[in-house]
């Protein structure tokens, strides 16, 4: 067979990409428990930065160990899950929004007119974040997401501990397009939310992604977060994603028992 037969050329060609594709596959399936870790890694990042505790050259892992405890909560009773009950899957150290959201029995469907944050399902429990600082709880870092314009948006909403003052937000996963919908990474942008109120006196979820910015001599200022310029359709997502999640289809039940019993000890002492 000569050199330039079309039958050695297309072997050859053939050869080449049984290589590649199978070194392709090799390189994916050995990496990716390192991209698992890595995203695992991000993830507990992400929670420090919502909780004020991410600095240059910390150990991520130390730091959350130390200052942060994660608890199960039941997001219809808005109770915590006691460590007793904690399984292979409801366990804090593992747990995976996505993986429970799909899960048959600790995901659920969400009805249409109640899915706010377009996520169709989510899990029963969560896993929250509780920052403490002498045995007490400073900051609650819950996790949220819900749909933006291309993609879903996972991060974490921190609030202060009288789970009315919002500390922080971030995102570790999205797909919005950098410079319009991707600005939801902008410290600029995440530093607006600090101090806004989350619930009106009457107990209804005021906080507002506007679409423009806002006027300071609004009345409704401290409610209220600029919106992104020039991607309406993420600041609709992100008003809505904070919405669902502080509702009582999110962590309303939660918030609500956990402020009734804190009032109760502030009377009590
Ligand atoms: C390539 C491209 C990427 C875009 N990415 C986003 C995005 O990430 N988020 C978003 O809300 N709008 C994005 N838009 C704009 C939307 O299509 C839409 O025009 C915009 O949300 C309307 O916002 P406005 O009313 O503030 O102009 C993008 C548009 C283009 C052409």
């Amino acid at each position: 067979m000569s050199n330039d037969s079309t039958k050695k050329m297309v072997t050859v060609a053939l050869g080449v990409c049984l290589v590649c594709s199978i070194l392709v596959s090799t390189a994916a399936v050995a990496l990716n428990a390192r991209q698992e870790k890595n995203k695992e890694s991000d993830k507990i990042k992400n929670i420090l930065i919502a909780g004020e505790l991410m600095q240059e050259g910390i150990d991520v892992k130390a730091v959350f160990d130390s200052k942060v405890q994660p608890e199960i909560v039941n997001l219809q009773s808005g109770e915590f899950l006691p460590e007793s009950d904690y399984n292979a899957k409801l366990d804090p150290a593992t747990f995976n929004v996505k993986v429970m959201a799909d899960d048959p029995d600790y995901g659920t469907a969400i009805p249409a007119d109640k899915d706010l944050a377009r996520i169709r399902r989510m899990p029963k429990y969560m896993t929250i974040y509780i920052v403490k600082v002498n045995d007490q709880a400073e900051k609650y870092i819950l996790p949220i997401y819900g749909k933006g314009l291309w993609s879903t948006l996972y991060g974490f909403l921190a609030l202060n501990s009288d789970l009315q003052t919002i500390e922080g937000i971030t995102f570790y996963e999205h797909g919005e397009t950098p410079g319009l919908g991707g600005e939801v990474d902008n410290p600029r942008w995440k530093e607006i939310w600090k101090g806004k109120q989350v619930f009106r006196e009457n107990g209804e979820v005021g906080i507002t992604v506007i679409k423009g910015q806002v006027d300071p001599d609004d009345p409704d200022a401290q409610y209220e977060v600029d919106g992104l310029s020039g991607s309406t359709l993420t600041t609709r997502g992100l008003d809505a994603m904070v919405k669902f999640w502080l509702g009582d289809s999110g962590y309303g039940p939660f918030i609500r028992g956990h402020r009734i019993q804190k009032e109760e000890i502030n009377e009590q002492g």
